[in-house]
């Protein structure tokens, strides 16, 4: 299958069949997630492959026991975080060394630029003061362009959350080429899901996978998209 036909080919499905899938495909799909675009190269994801029969049955019932969770082969929880910038930060930097890239401009950028907009504390003390500067950027941002957050604890969440559903995306379509089906779902009760994996307020569920085998009646519906004139613009 070529890219268009694997995107053609994945569908949200809701019912599986029993059919095992091989744990290396799983990696490999799970690693292909990681490949995607995401923003300074910081790779704020995590992928928590539920294989407790256990903890699977508390996510199943946290997902409201819906089918694609109850009949899922296997579950993955993909979490976006805001903590983990400073130790991925410090493997880039190594890296660059490594590779004797370590320019003073990304060095700049991963030692100044970068921790003060992911250094967040517990009392959120930063993203007030961040706020605060805000006003004055807002007041530049009047006569030329400037950036304009992420400030508040929020505006971060929704940039690691935004570059941690890419990587499902990706995650979704390599289990399409490797013959297999997921449906992502955000019906859970997020503060149990976190509970059951022991995650932190640092921490964000972004999307739940049910993967498997499409069960011959796992697709609900006929796929049905709004006309591409309402939302493809051209300027
Ligand atoms: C972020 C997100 C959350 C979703 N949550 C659920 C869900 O909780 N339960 C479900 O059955 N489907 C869920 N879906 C699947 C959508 O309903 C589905 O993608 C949409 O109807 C389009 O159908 P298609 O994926 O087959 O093209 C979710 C999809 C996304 C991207």
């Amino acid at each position: 299958m070529n890219l268009y036909e694997i995107i053609n080919k994945r569908r949200s499905v809701r019912k599986f069949t029993d059919e095992k899938i091989p744990e290396e495909i799983m990696k490999k799909c799970m690693s292909s997630s990681l490949l995607a675009a995401n923003s300074s190269n910081l790779q704020p994801w995590e992928f928590y492959w539920i294989k407790n029969p256990d903890k699977k049955k508390q996510i199943v019932k946290a997902c409201f026991s819906q089918s694609a969770a109850r009949t899922a082969r296997e579950i993955v929880v993909s979490v976006s975080r805001i903590d983990t910038w400073r130790r991925n930060r410090d493997l880039i930097v190594a890296n660059f060394k490594h590779q004797e890239k370590f320019l003073p401009i990304v060095d700049k950028y991963y030692n100044k630029i970068i921790p003060l907009i992911y250094f967040n504390d517990k009392l959120g003390l930063s993203c007030m003061l961040r706020s605060i500067c805000s006003v004055l950027i807002n007041i530049i941002g009047i006569f030329k362009p400037v950036p304009r957050g992420p400030y508040t604890k929020s505006q971060l969440f929704e940039s690691v959350t935004k570059t941690t559903a890419l990587a499902c995306q990706n995650f979704m379509m390599t289990l399409v080429a490797e013959g297999y089906d997921s449906c992502p779902m955000e019906g859970f009760d997020e503060k149990r899901v976190k509970k059951i994996l022991g995650l932190n307020h640092n921490c964000h569920v972004v999307m739940i996978f049910g993967i498997g085998k499409a069960d011959q009646n796992g697709i609900y519906y006929n796929r049905f998209r709004i006309d591409d004139k309402l939302v493809i613009k051209t300027i």
